[in-house]
């Protein structure tokens, strides 16, 4: 029944091409490497793949929450955060003090890594919901975690917070709940924002901002969408809604609303992305949401299944006047997922990986939990890529995709790397590790999944002389080589974010424009234009050919790498009137 339901709903998708955009306004449409991708399964995480992020351009950074894990620290407590070598996949523990569970992440301008937010102890550690854990990346092997709560931490509570890197290279979270729940509600929500560092701001010297927008987005809002827009302003989406928010005034323009009912915050849980940003584009921003589910967020808990369809649509939005006149357009992915997670590629599309096709997010909840506590069933195995500047009705492939073999349900999450390959790590919809059963708890070894698209088995471009801090507007010069055939070449500047949950904090592609030299070996690019089209902080730099095909992305800092600005009044302010 289920499975003819799906196949019901995939026909249906192809035959609506009515509801979808318009012409877009991205480039037309470029050539993308064909041919088949191909999977590896290697390696292993140590602890288990919540959050995910891409520190240098050989590591990562993984943090889970504390649980019985089977990497160790050197005192023999089990490990909650560690750091994986993509070349040799070993892995390092790392050594938060507090619980990262449900912590969310950004770069500061400076290329050091916040986590802030997380959970109350639980069997070791310190309580984390007032956490911020600060980790600046290197190349030895002897860079840790810093944090300390006496001196350093979050206004107030937050577990399941969003955030996003701003202008001046400074960090905003946003919301969360102050304790564990399945939906966040009034008693619980922290329907407030807060700067790292403090600002003194509207009227806030350095205490949390009341946010109008989160308390009216309850139940299902965990893990709001944040993005920086490029005129400084951001995009924020929960639970069915979104808006504009301008930070600098307090300021919260309403956007219409998701159509067709559904809900794609936490535990209803889509994924966002935000478009290229092109010269050609005029680096227009639009932003895309898929999946969730259409399950209410108000009704009674014991009533959901994890049987109940997620949803297959994906919500598109271009942000002007005319676009946001126009609405959100409605398409569908072949498949429907909760908690997928959608990752940039340097080609300019995007992939979506991970989740399932019922039920939702967490685990233990519904009275038909499978596997045996997840809330979720029906793994998403087959990987989507998504043309955003394809016709209208042709914009999903999955062709040439291998399908993986391991679930990856809650907990799950998923980054490009520097190569181009695309890592999936996680999945634990259990309390505490749990194996042996249907879905288990994946930090086991060769369960690090690397999907290489088609461009990685064609001859690649490469490059020299990336310059560590590439500043606004300003020239430099690479050295490059080019496969025989390149007729061109496009440069991708990415910040591959932060992800957990779906969410991929801070996440962008933005084209840079670039001269290719007569002989082709120097090529000539220009910053980004702003600091808004891109916040300053750390970024990899693709060269791509006309072909589709992306060098290596080697990793930068734009803007000088300087530290956000410091307000000591406010930090004063803060730790002396903030709720401890
Ligand atoms: C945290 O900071 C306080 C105040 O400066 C200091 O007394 C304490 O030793 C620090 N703790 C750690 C673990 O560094
Ligand atoms: C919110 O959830 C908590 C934890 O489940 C519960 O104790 C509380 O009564 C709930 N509050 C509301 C307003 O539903
Ligand atoms: C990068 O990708 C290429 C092509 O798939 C592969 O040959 C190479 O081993 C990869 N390098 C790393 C460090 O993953
Ligand atoms: C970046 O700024 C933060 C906040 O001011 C600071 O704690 C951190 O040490 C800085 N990192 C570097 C690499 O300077």
């Amino acid at each position: 029944m289920f499975q003819l339901l799906v196949t019901l709903v995939s026909l249906a998708c192809c035959a609506l091409s009515s509801d979808v955009s318009s012409p877009s306004i991205l480039d037309p449409p470029s050539t993308f490497a064909s041919g088949p991708w191909s999977l590896v399964q290697q390696g292993t995480s140590g602890v288990s793949g919540m959050q995910l992020a891409i520190v240098t351009e050989t590591t990562a950074v993984i943090f889970d929450k504390v649980e019985h894990n089977p990497l160790m620290t050197e005192d023999g407590n089990p490990a909650w955060t560690a750091e994986l070598n993509l070349n040799t996949h070993v892995v390092r523990p790392l050594h938060a003090l507090s619980n990262t569970w449900c912590a969310t992440g950004s770069f500061l301008g400076n290329g050091t890594l916040l986590s802030s937010g997380g959970n109350p102890i639980v069997i070791t550690g310190q309580n984390g919901l007032q956490a911020l854990r600060f980790f600046t990346p290197c190349q030895d092997g002897t860079c840790d975690i810093w944090e300390n709560s006496s001196v350093v931490r979050t206004t107030s509570p937050r577990w399941y917070p969003g955030s996003v890197r701003i202008e001046d290279g400074s960090v905003i979270i946003f919301g969360g709940a102050t304790a564990n729940v399945l939906f966040n509600n009034a008693t619980v929500s922290n329907p407030s924002y807060e700067f790292y560092p403090p600002k003194n701001i509207n009227g806030f010297n350095g205490l949390k901002i009341p946010s109008p927008f989160l308390a009216s987005t309850l139940n299902a809002n965990l893990f709001p969408f944040v993005m920086e827009l490029p005129d400084g302003n951001l995009f924020v989406a929960a639970n069915q809604r979104a808006m504009i928010f301008n930070w600098k005034t307090n300021t919260e323009t309403p956007l219409p609303g998701i159509p067709n009912g559904v809900r794609f915050s936490n535990p209803l849980s889509g994924s966002a992305v935000l478009l290229p940003l092109t010269p050609e584009n005029n680096y227009t921003p639009e932003v895309m949401i898929c999946g969730g589910s259409t399950l209410l967020d108000t009704a009674d808990p014991s009533t959901f299944s994890s049987q109940s369809p997620a949803s297959a649509q994906c919500s598109r939005l271009l942000l002007t006047a005319e676009g946001i006149a126009a609405g959100w357009k409605v398409e569908h992915m072949p498949q429907a997922r909760v908690m997928p997670d959608m990752v940039l590629l340097p080609d300019g599309r995007v992939v979506i990986v991970n989740g399932a096709q019922t039920g939702l997010a967490a685990y233990g909840t519904v009275p038909d939990a499978v596997g045996p506590i997840s809330n979720a069933d029906h793994p998403a195995f087959t990987p989507v890529v998504y043309d955003p500047t394809g016709a209208a009705g042709r914009r999903f492939s999955s062709q040439g995709i291998p399908a993986s073999t391991i679930p990856r349900l809650y907990h799950s999450t998923a980054t490009l790397t520097p190569n181009g390959s695309i890592l999936l790590a996680g999945s634990n919809p259990n309390n505490d590790i749990t194996i042996g059963t249907e879905y288990p708890t994946e930090y086991r070894p060769h369960r690090l999944e690397f999907y290489s698209p088609a461009y990685l088995s064609k001859p690649r471009p490469s490059y020299k002389g990336l310059p560590t801090t590439v500043n606004y507007n300003s020239e430099f010069t690479l050295s490059v080589q080019l496969p025989p055939d390149t007729t061109g070449v496009t440069v991708a500047l990415m910040d591959l974010g932060f992800a957990t949950h779906g969410s991929h904090m801070d996440q962008r592609f933005v084209k840079l424009v670039s001269k290719l030299s007569p002989d082709r070996k120097t090529l000539t690019v220009t910053g980004p234009p702003t600091s808004r089209i891109y916040p300053p902080g750390p970024a990899f730099l693709y060269v791509v050919t006309s072909g589709g095909v992306p060098s290596f992305g080697h990793k930068t800092i734009v803007g000088t790498g300087a530290s956000p600005p410091v307000d000591q009044g406010a930090i004063d302010n803060m730790l002396r009137m903030a709720e401890w």
